[in-house]
């Protein structure tokens, strides 16, 4: 891959994050727990996946205090607050599978704010007793929208909420433009860590950080690709709605913040196959986590295998492994939902196009367009 680069110094981060009215990374003593965040660790995924030589660097974002969307959650409260949308004390509501939540349970720690967390039946229960000790009012919805699923009715029950506290202040993380303007400190550590990055592997619900993270990569280097992971049935790159077992990437909705034209391909990912990645991960590499990190991570590894030798690929971690220890690592849970039985092909399937076909298992498709939903 051809680059045109230059190096990037301590200064050049810095202004950069000041330009953009972005925090500056953590040192080391910290006074509040919003000063936990970021500065993860990114670790070599190599053998034995891999022939010598070959595989992918992780970006562990289990390792902020919730996961990756501390970063978003304090972002869009910070940001929220200085404009004056969200006023000292305020209520911030939200709709949330649980990692969000840890965010903002954070940001109403450090900022003075009570929150309330719009969440499903598929919350895992680890998830709801977390949030509550953390302080948030947990709201859980009982029936799914006919139209747009377990999503739509959990946006439908914040808009409520928000009617009847007029005071209060929703982040709307699907559409805020904060929740990818966030992603740019993590950018920032991964061209430190890494020097330059050629392909970046990242999961997609709201869109925020693969939109956010490959924004700043591509400030240092404009050829960057960008793979974006999905799961089945999920409406984000044009296929139809279906029910989704994997929590996190996916959506049956249409986020505003995912940004179509920025994805040089798209692979879909059935939750059996997320499993199996999932499980090799944590034996081989001990770093592994939930649905999302089994998808990119079988995703990078299949791009760690196909690119040209040398090829420096990132794949970001969303979270670690503790939330799922009932389901993704639960032989009982995996095996009354059938997802046990076979392990992924070498390669994906392909798609000439998003709307071709329905998929059921690892699927790739190079051309990515924006579903017609998403035209504006
Ligand atoms: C565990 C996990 N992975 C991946 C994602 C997708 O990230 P984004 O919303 O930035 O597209 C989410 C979003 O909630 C998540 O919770």
């Amino acid at each position: 891959m051809s680059t045109a680069l230059r190096s990037v110094s301590s200064h050049d981060i810095t202004s950069f994050l000041a330009a953009h009215e972005l925090p500056q990374p953590a040192g080391a003593p910290r006074r509040s727990p919003a000063g936990m965040v970021g500065n993860t660790p990114v670790l070599w995924v190599g053998e034995p996946f891999h022939p010598v030589g070959r595989g992918f660097w992780a970006k562990l974002e289990g390792c902020n205090p919730g996961g990756i969307k501390d970063r978003p959650g304090l972002h869009m409260v910070a940001a929220a607050r200085k404009r004056g949308e969200l006023a000292p004390g305020a209520r911030v509501i939200e709709s949330t599978s649980g990692t969000l939540g840890l965010g903002l349970a954070l940001a109403g720690i450090t900022y003075g704010h009570p929150v309330t967390l719009v969440t499903d039946p598929g919350m895992e229960p680890l998830m709801v007793h977390q949030l509550r000790a953390l302080g948030a009012h947990v709201d859980v919805v009982t029936e799914p929208h006919p139209v747009g699923g377990w999503q739509e009715a959990r946006r439908q029950r914040v808009r409520e909420l928000l009617h009847r506290t007029p005071s209060a202040w929703c982040p709307d993380q699907y559409n805020n433009p904060d929740n990818v303007a966030a992603y740019a400190p993590l950018a920032l550590e991964l061209t430190v860590q890494l020097g330059r990055i050629d392909v970046l592997v990242a999961a997609v619900g709201t869109g925020g950080h693969s939109a956010g993270i490959a924004r700043t990569l591509r400030t240092f280097n404009p050829e960057l690709k960008l793979v974006g992971v999905d799961s089945i049935n999920s409406t984000v790159f044009g296929q139809p709605a279906g029910p989704r077992l994997m929590r996190g990437l996916g959506s049956s909705i249409h986020p505003g913040n995912v940004d179509h034209a920025a994805f040089d391909e798209v692979h879909w990912v059935a939750p059996g196959e997320a499993v199996w990645t999932c499980r090799q991960l944590a034996r081989g590499h001990y770093a592994s986590g939930g649905w999302s990190v089994g998808a990119v991570a079988l995703v990078a590894n299949w791009l760690a295998r196909t690119e040209p030798e040398h090829t420096r690929i990132a794949a970001v971690f969303p979270d670690g492994v503790h939330r799922y220890w009932n389901t993704v690592y639960s032989d009982e849970y995996c095996r009354a939902h059938d997802l046990l039985r076979s392990f992924p092909a070498t390669d994906p399937d392909e798609i000439a196009r998003p709307g071709e076909r329905t998929v059921e298992r690892w699927t790739r498709c190079t051309h990515v367009t924006p579903p017609r939903w998403a035209a504006r």
